[in-house]
């Protein structure tokens, strides 16, 4: 039977880590680091309007153009010849275009990493001296041909200017326009300062479980939304949080993507009196930010023909019990975890998917903080472990939300394995995951 035509529910996404239970297996080996390709030796004498200027304007000016969040704009045939010895640094060390999935491990849709090929042409253009035509020419960035409606485009309430620096995390609630249930079969970010919106979480949450967030939010006096991290949950001294379980998240946003279009037929539910609230990651490198109103879009549809979950995967002992320990001064601490793929499915959907039928693993994403230093998922079987998705060098800032080219088909006997690694070789202090947000892989599980 093909994947396609199975009628069970679709899974839409696994996040994180959860906890080592008395588990005799050991930590894995990373994979091995994708092959340099820039030890091989020149191969051919790109032309820069024919060959070089395309893939610049389809890999790069989506960033890096004026007013855009990469540092310098690339915009020009001037411009990639001023930067061309840092182009073919940051192009042959695979730090650029940013895309963090080892590619051994899956294949993912809206891949923008280079294929060796490309890489190649942009190496022999530099090492051939970055010739560009006497009369200079501009690169336009490829306009994204595709992606989500905005069907519902929710605003922040105000313009907010960021408080703390260089880090403000803040979340906003918003009401849906709407009174029925919907699906989400899309979603994005117009952010409004592209130089300081870093990247963007959506949750949703129940009308009473939203209380203490709305509360948070009328409650603040230095503009709209409240502090967060993490999660929904304000960070506020004295804040009741009363919302117990999982956040729901439907949604996630950082630079570079224009939007997610979910795959196709399906769509994440949103119960009527559902709200959304949005955690905003301002990232603010200047003394006087600029106020920022960015907005979220929704593509939405009354019916889907599976409905999708996005299943946080996380520790909650690490979590509420503080039992991840990551020692002072350790260069490598590893914390991984096995569960019955059906259980955590079954019981996260409340019993929408079956115990006892196999569901389609669509995404994925991984989320630790900044002592992250290499993280991996994968679906375990009698037979084999099926590599979902792996991050060799973990980059608080560049997350994302990675849907695979081929679903994974998980049978009821399958188990989900996590496994997280940190680099505390920088810090005197032991963490531990109750002490040291900054160190935990199991945000999703936080609330
Ligand atoms: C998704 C957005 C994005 C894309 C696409 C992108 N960049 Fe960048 N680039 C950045 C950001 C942001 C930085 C600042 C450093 C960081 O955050 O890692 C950066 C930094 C750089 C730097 C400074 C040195 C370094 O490695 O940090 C160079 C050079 C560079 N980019 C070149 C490129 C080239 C060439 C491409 C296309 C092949 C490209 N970038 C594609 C966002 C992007």
């Amino acid at each position: 039977m093909e994947a396609g035509e199975r009628s069970g529910m679709r899974l839409l996404l696994l996040i994180s880590c959860l906890p080592l239970l008395a588990c005799p297996e050991k930590a894995r080996e990373p994979l091995p680091p994708i092959a340099d390709v820039c030890s091989r030796p020149k191969r051919s004498t790109p032309d820069f309007a024919a060959d070089v200027a395309p893939l610049l304007g389809r890999h790069c000016t989506t960033c890096h153009r004026a007013g855009g969040i990469g540092p310098f704009a690339l915009e020009s045939s001037t411009a990639a010849a001023t930067f061309a010895t840092a182009i073919k640094a940051s192009v042959c060390a695979r730090h650029m275009p940013p895309w963090p999935p080892h590619r051994d491990c899956n294949q993912f849709t809206h891949d923008r990493s280079l294929s060796d090929d490309e890489l190649l042409t942009l190496r022999d253009w530099v090492d051939d001296g970055a010739k560009v035509p006497a009369t200079p020419m501009s690169l336009s960035a490829t306009a994204p041909t595709s992606g989500p409606r905005a069907d519902a485009v929710l605003t922040l309430p105000a313009p907010y200017v960021p408080v703390t620096s260089p880090d403000d995390y803040r979340c906003f609630v918003f009401d849906l326009p709407f009174d029925d249930e919907r699906f989400i079969t899309g979603f994005g970010v117009r952010p409004d300062r592209r130089a300081s919106v870093h990247h963007v979480v959506v949750f949703k949450v129940s009308a009473d479980r939203a209380q203490p967030m709305v509360e948070a939010q009328a409650a603040s006096t230095d503009g709209p939304g409240y502090p967060c991290f993490g999660g929904p949950s304000p960070a506020v001294k004295g804040a009741k949080v009363t919302a117990k379980g999982l956040p729901s998240m439907v949604g996630i946003w950082a630079p570079g993507v224009e939007g997610v279009d979910f795959p196709a037929g399906t769509g994440i539910r949103l119960p009527p009196g559902s709200k959304l609230v949005a955690q905003v990651h301002y990232n603010v490198q200047t003394p006087n930010p600029e106020a920022d109103r960015s907005s979220i879009t929704l593509e939405l549809e009354p019916t889907v023909t599976r409905e999708a979950f996005m299943i946080p995967f996380g520790n909650p002992s690490w979590v509420q019990s503080g039992t991840m320990t990551i020692p002072a001064r350790a260069r490598d601490t590893a914390h991984f975890f096995r569960l019955s793929a059906s259980t955590l499915t079954n019981r996260a959907s409340k019993n929408v998917l079956s115990a006892s039928e196999p569901v389609e693993l669509l995404g994925q994403m991984l989320h630790m903080h900044t002592r992250g230093s290499w993280a991996s998922f994968s679906v375990e079987r009698a037979s084999e472990s099926v590599c979902a998705l792996n991050i060799p060098a973990w980059d608080f800032h560049w997350q994302g939300m990675y849907f695979f080219e081929k679903p994974i088909v998980v049978q009821p006997s399958d188990e989900f394995r996590i496994e997280c690694h940190f680099d505390n070789s920088g810090g005197d202090e032991a963490l531990t995951g109750e002490k040291a947000p900054t160190t935990r892989c199991a945000w999703a599980s936080r609330t």
